[in-house]
């Protein structure tokens, strides 16, 4: 199959420190198909060669393993090409199109790596040039919108252009493996089916943590905050895919109707449960791998005194037969004490225990990163006759190992499924529209609200009162267990 993928963007930050490696990635393991042609986008007046050097030179910044051999890239080279593009003109999009014109590949995947403001301008400019065809898909990276009305705003123009099954939306988070291996262990396995309810689970806990703190990008996250930047998409697509009913196939729009049923089916904020029930904090000095960090106000382009969250954390539950009752707890920020990001089902209590010792409820942890596996905590007997007690043992099952040879990164896997015109791990304009209205209520209450973020130190886990939330049901965050 013939492809062309067309980077509007194509100098900046994201296509090379992301996409570029994960398409090389791609190429070196063989996946990406034969006879593709990748070409970036630009303002800068710059030819082929130019722009396969400076991309050569941008590699170098990239993790180890992830860096080609000048051979390998000399090879993946081959498939580079550059068009200088003013995306206000009209006239540069017929450039496009004869480029695209000169082979008419099978499909041209158009991935818009920009700031989001001008997506409405490149998808109208798009469709006036013709360049919206069948064959033709595009691919929509984050931030899309800020709230609920300009969400539906860049959804109106898309749509005007393409249809729904052109269109991309990215959420590079359904790209981890970890998310794959949770579809597979809820729908390959029977085992566990019978128990993921409200019958068998105490509580669910999502947790994005992140050690980082904003580094130099502080005047876009100061606009953005951990709600819009990782809880309103992340963790909520995290949250579809555990809570979701079996879909009737493994198609795009079944998965799709299913996980939009979880969102319609969340319990709606209301000032008053935004204020018991969701958490925003803001990192202070503190502690960064060891070594002392400053805090979230004296990063650069930080404005003085922003009420910027950096943290978040929140109860909600799933309102249907399986789930209602089950607290679900979302959580999120920068500077915590460690890079972490899983899915904690904690199970019920045993009813009656005979045992001495520890009697501990079993959890199920799904591991996305800095691992990707699964862990499984049971007891155990340890010790002989009156010694005899319960311990904590846990099966693990580590991914990276188990499925070295096949290991494939998020946007590796989403670049391919575009290219291959799978639409599964793609956020659907209702999904998207329905996270934005359901956290809209606590952008609103916060924004009356001038109590500002709770201080956390950087290196911790957040503000005591995130502890507290979960504590006032009589449950705790899984490293406090
Ligand atoms: C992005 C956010 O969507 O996800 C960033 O904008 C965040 O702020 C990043 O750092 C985290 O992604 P990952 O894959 O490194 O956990």
């Amino acid at each position: 199959m013939s492809f062309d993928l067309v980077f509007f963007g194509g100098t900046g930050d994201l296509t090379w420190r992301k996409l570029m490696p994960a398409l090389f990635q791609a190429f070196r393991h063989g996946k990406l198909p034969a006879g593709g042609r990748i070409l970036s986008v630009a303002r800068d007046e710059q030819d082929d060669a130019k722009y396969r050097g400076w991309l050569k030179e941008r590699f170098q910044e990239v993790e180890g393993p992830k860096r080609p051999s000048d051979e390998e890239f000399a090879r993946f080279a081959e498939m580079l090409h550059y068009l200088r593009m003013d995306l206000s003109q009209p006239a540069d999009y017929g450039k496009l199109k004869s480029w695209l014109e000169t082979r008419n590949a099978d499909t041209a995947v158009l991935y818009l790596a920009t700031s989001p403001h001008l997506f409405p301008q490149i998808c109208a400019q798009l469709g006036a040039a013709g360049l919206n065809g069948p064959k033709i898909r595009v691919v929509l990276e984050k931030p899309l919108g800020h709230d609920l009305a300009s969400a539906q705003e860049i959804n109106t123009v898309v749509r005007a252009s393409f249809s729904e099954t052109q269109a991309f939306r990215i959420d590079h988070y359904l790209g981890k493996p970890s998310v794959q291996n949770l579809m597979a262990l809820r729908f390959g396995n029977a085992l566990f089916e019978p128990l993921w309810r409200r019958e068998s689970i105490a509580n669910i806990q999502i947790t994005l943590a992140e050690s980082l703190g904003v580094g130099t990008r502080g005047d876009f996250y100061n606009r953005t905050g951990a709600l819009r930047d990782m809880l309103q998409n992340h963790a909520l697509q995290l949250l579809t895919m555990v809570a979701m009913e079996p879909p009737p196939s493994h198609d795009a729009d079944a998965i799709r109707d299913e996980k939009l049923k979880v969102l319609r089916s969340l319990n709606p904020f209301t000032e008053e449960t935004v204020s018991r029930d969701v958490v925003r904090g803001q990192y202070r000095a503190g502690h960064a791998a060891g070594k002392p960090a400053v805090g979230y106000l004296q990063e650069a382009k930080v404005p003085e005194g922003s009420t910027c969250e950096t943290f978040v954390a929140l109860r909600t539950e799933v309102q249907n037969w399986r789930w209602a009752g089950v607290p679900f707890y979302l959580r999120t920020g920068k500077r915590l004490a460690a890079r972490d990001a899983q899915i904690v089902v904690n199970f019920r209590p045993a009813p009656h225990s005979i045992f001495a010792g520890v009697s501990q409820p079993n959890k199920l942890v799904i591991k996305l990163q800095p691992e990707d596996g699964l862990e499984l905590h049971l007891l155990a007997a340890k010790g002989t006759g009156q010694q005899e007690a319960l311990t904590p043992v846990s099966l693990d099952l580590d991914f990276d190992k188990a499925f070295a040879e096949n290991r494939v990164g998020a946007y590796e896997r989403l670049l391919l499924d575009a290219i291959a015109g799978r639409l599964n791990l793609f956020v659907r304009s209702d999904e998207q529209e329905q996270a934005w209205r359901w956290v809209e209520p606590i952008l609103h209450a916060w924004a009356k609200d001038t109590t500002g973020p709770r201080p956390y130190a950087a290196g911790t886990w957040g503000p005591a009162a995130a502890s507290a939330l979960v504590a006032r049901d009589g449950f705790s965050w899984s490293e406090e267990q």
